[in-house]
């Protein structure tokens, strides 16, 4: 079966000279459909410039990213934008929701990004906000919101266009430990159901149990 994502020796250098920083370093890893995958290190070992290649973000200095067996073309600057809105989707550790949309309009603004009709985003952002349980918060402001509900909008967004992958930057560093674990449970739940790989990066060993693989990263290289 083809690979949801495959990185092939990927390494990531800033700056040069006495500024040179090797942030990844000749890391390759695989995941397949439905793989919820989570990425343990110590804070600067690398996991977010790991995950920005994987999200194409980011380019590599050297290395292949595959998305769904397809070669990710690192030159092409405004086809790495479609890349992302086809294959990816993001959730980040401050929920990153625009302050002025409420909770349907977050995820009904990437549905139009991602061509869908005026006449179905309503619908369809309803739909995933019920999927993640906030049916009854479709008109709350994120201010409105609690720490777990806003990440559980961030989702429904992530969610938005039924991305293959997922990429979840430390999604429960700001939410106390009940909270994570609600959300990484339904993250791992819908993974499950619907068939997308997950790549979670955190540092909180009670992640550990949500994911089918945990990898740890340490200065740059995945330890074995
Ligand atoms: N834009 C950048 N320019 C230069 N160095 C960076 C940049 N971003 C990250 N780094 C460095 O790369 C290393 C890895 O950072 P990062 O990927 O953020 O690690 P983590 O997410 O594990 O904390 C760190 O040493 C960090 O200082
Ligand atoms: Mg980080």
């Amino acid at each position: 079966m083809t690979a949801a994502l495959e990185i092939s020796h990927v390494s990531k250098i800033y700056g040069s000279g006495d500024n040179r920083v090797v942030a990844v370093d000749d890391v390759s890893l695989t995941l397949a459909a439905g793989e919820v995958v989570l990425i343990e290190g110590p804070s600067g070992s690398g996991k977010t410039t790991l995950l920005s290649m994987m999200g194409c973000i980011m380019r590599p200095t050297l290395g292949e990213v595959r998305l769904a067996g397809e070669l990710v073309r690192q030159e092409e600057g405004d086809a790495l934008a479609t890349v992302r809105l086809r294959h990816i989707g993001f959730m980040f550790q401050a929920f990153n929701l625009f302050p002025a949309l409420n909770a349907e309009e977050n995820v009904e603004l990437v549905l139009r990004l991602k061509g869908y009709s005026r006449a179905t985003r309503r619908p369809e952002a309803r739909r995933l906000l019920e999927l993640v349980g906030l049916g009854a918060r479709c008109g709350h402001y994120p201010e409105q919101l609690s720490g777990g509900e806003k990440q559980r909008v961030a989702f429904a967004r992530a969610l938005a266009g039924d991305p293959p992958l997922l990429l979840a930057d430390e999604p429960t560093a700001n939410l106390d430990s009940q909270r994570g674990k609600e959300v990484l449970a339904l993250v791992r739940e819908l993974a499950i159901s619907s068939g997308k790989a997950v790549v979670i990066v955190s540092h909180d060993p009670k992640a550990e149990v949500f994911a089918h693989r945990v990898v740890a990263m340490e200065d740059g290289k995945l330890r074995p």
